[in-house]
This record gives C-alpha cells, structure tokens and sequence, in this order.
C-alpha cells in the first residue's frame, strides 16, 4: 500500500511503496497524480532504474517530449536527457550542465508546455562533510497565486505574456551561468504568448505564470509597467517561506508539476564532483487562463 508523506514545507511529498521498475498500475498512477497536484513535487526514493524502466513509468503519465539538444539525449533512449556536469573523452559535456540555474518551469517558451517533469538520480556530487550538494528548490504557483492581495489577483486576470527560451538564455548570461548550448534557432527563437494566470489542465487551480526566466513582456502594458509587473510576480512566487529545497539521494526520482510550480538548480558543486541525472518530460496542452469571475471571487489564502 502506498503512502504518501507530506514534506513539512510549503509543498513536496514523498510517496512510498511504489517500485518505478515494474509496470504501474491504475491505482497507482492515480495516487501519484493526486500526490502531485497536491504538493507539486513528489519524491520516490530508493528506485533502480534502468532507461527503459524509467521510460515506461514515465510513459504512464503522458506522450514524452524528445530535447532539442540531441547530443545530450541518452544514447538510444531518445525520451531521456541527460542533465550531468560529467565529461566524455574528448573532454566535452554528456550532458546539460546548467539546467535550470534561475528559477522558471519547464518549457514555458513552448505553446505547449511541458506538463511534468521527471529526474532520475544516478550520481549526486558531496561536500567534504559529506552532505550532498546540488539541491533542487521549488515553489507552489497556485499557493502564489492564492495568496496575492484580491487587487492584484483582479488586476492580472485576463492578461497574457510573452515567454521565450531566448530570454532564458539572456538571463542565464547575465548571471553567468555557464552556457555549454549551441546557439538558437529562428524557431527556437520565437517566443510565445501565455495567460499570467493559468488554470491547471487537471486540478483546475489557479497557478501564477510569469518568471524571471523566460517572461519577456506583459501584453497591453507600458514596457517599464509591464517590466515592473514581471518582477513583483516572479519574486512573489519565490518567497523563502514558500520554497521547499530537495537534498538529492542517489535512486530519487523526482516528479514535479510545471503548471503549479517552478523549481531552480543549486550549482554549489564542480567536478571531481559529480553529478548525473536522467530527465523525461511529459507534454503539455496549451495553457488556459483564468476566467474574469474568478479573480472577483477568490480572497487572499
Ligand atoms: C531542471 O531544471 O530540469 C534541472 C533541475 C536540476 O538539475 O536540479
């Protein structure tokens, strides 16, 4: 019987009882789902997984995404990317070594983002003191959104941004992330245009859509208001007290919701620290936005 154990933060859970190596069943995809609208960010620990396991378990919660960046897919395994600061022979990175080094959530450049995302722990790097470095922290967007004053929740209701992964990499330039990426394509380029607040495609919660990351302008706003309403939202959203911060273990696999939530990568580490992951990602639909009414309705949490 599997349980699942609310984290004591702001959200996150772990789930246990469920082995992610063998076919999973209804009752179990459904406790997982539930789990994850729930908390946003499940853990199962312990799991050993081979690519094509992880693959199919992954499978079970939607049509997996295949990364742009080729040379980083596992060999063979095309619904895997490798997220790893490990290097090949010839000296050259396996994989991305600067994923998600701002806080954003996955694919919101795409017109349909990515819906969950799905880390696999191989190797986790380790300070002296043997504490693992390497964390990754998220946020709940819904309790974002919940807890914005009514006048703000009323002001945004009904707006629509630009998102772009060309913004992405600005930002992660300017914070000087290191960006081992070739450059982007006229497509890839193009950004895309999404509600601020969004209605979750299955809980149905109100989630707040705008990062620092990847929101470029706010549709029908002055460039400096619009600039000004991005930051007030994303910072909102990535309070301290709101964050919940996961201290990887080797055999984590990590499950996180991208409409109602938005994560970021500690890079406290460097090689001879290693770290390897495995990460599918389910596809989306495009997003929704909220209804007028609702923002009338709702009260702060
Ligand atoms: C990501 O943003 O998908 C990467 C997260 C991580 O490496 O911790």
């Amino acid at each position: 019987m599997a349980t699942v154990t609310p984290s004591g933060a702001a959200l996150g859970a772990e789930i246990r009882g469920i082995d992610a190596s063998v076919p999973l069943s209804d009752a179990g995809l459904a406790l997982v789902l539930q789990a994850l609208h729930t908390h946003k960010v499940v853990v199962l620990r312990d799991q050993l997984l081979q690519p094509v396991q992880q693959i199919a378990f992954c499978a079970r919660f939607g049509s997996l995404e295949e990364h742009v960046l080729a040379q980083f897919l596992v060999p063979g395994h095309r619904e895997l990317v490798r997220v790893s600061n490990v290097l090949d022979e010839a000296g050259k990175p396996i994989g991305l070594v600067d994923a998600g080094r701002l806080w954003h959530s996955d694919g919101a450049f795409l017109d349909k983002p990515n819906l969950y995302s799905m880390l696999y722990a191989i190797e986790i790097p380790h300070g002296a003191d043997g504490r693992s470095l390497g964390e990754t922290w998220f946020v709940d967007t819904a309790k974002a959104y919940g807890s914005l004053p009514r006048a703000m929740k009323q002001r945004i209701t009904g707006l629509t941004a630009l998102n772009s992964l060309e913004a992405v990499y600005a930002a992660m330039h300017k914070d000087k992330a290191a960006l081992n990426r070739p450059p982007l394509t006229e497509a890839q380029r193009r950004g895309v245009v999404h509600p601020v607040v969004r209605v979750h495609p299955h809980s149905g919660q109100l989630c707040l859509y705008v990062s620092r990351a990847a929101t470029v302008r706010i549709l029908g706003l002055a460039e400096e208001d619009s600039r000004a309403l991005i930051d007030e939202l994303a910072d909102w959203c990535v309070r301290d007290e709101m964050q919940y911060h996961h201290r990887w273990r080797e055999g984590d696999l990590l499950i996180w919701d991208n409409c109602g939530g938005q994560h970021l990568a500690i890079g406290d580490y460097a090689l001879p620290q290693r770290r390897l992951m495995h990460r599918a990602t389910v596809a989306g639909i495009e997003p929704v936005g909220a209804p007028a009414h609702e923002s009338a309705t709702a009260d702060a949490a």
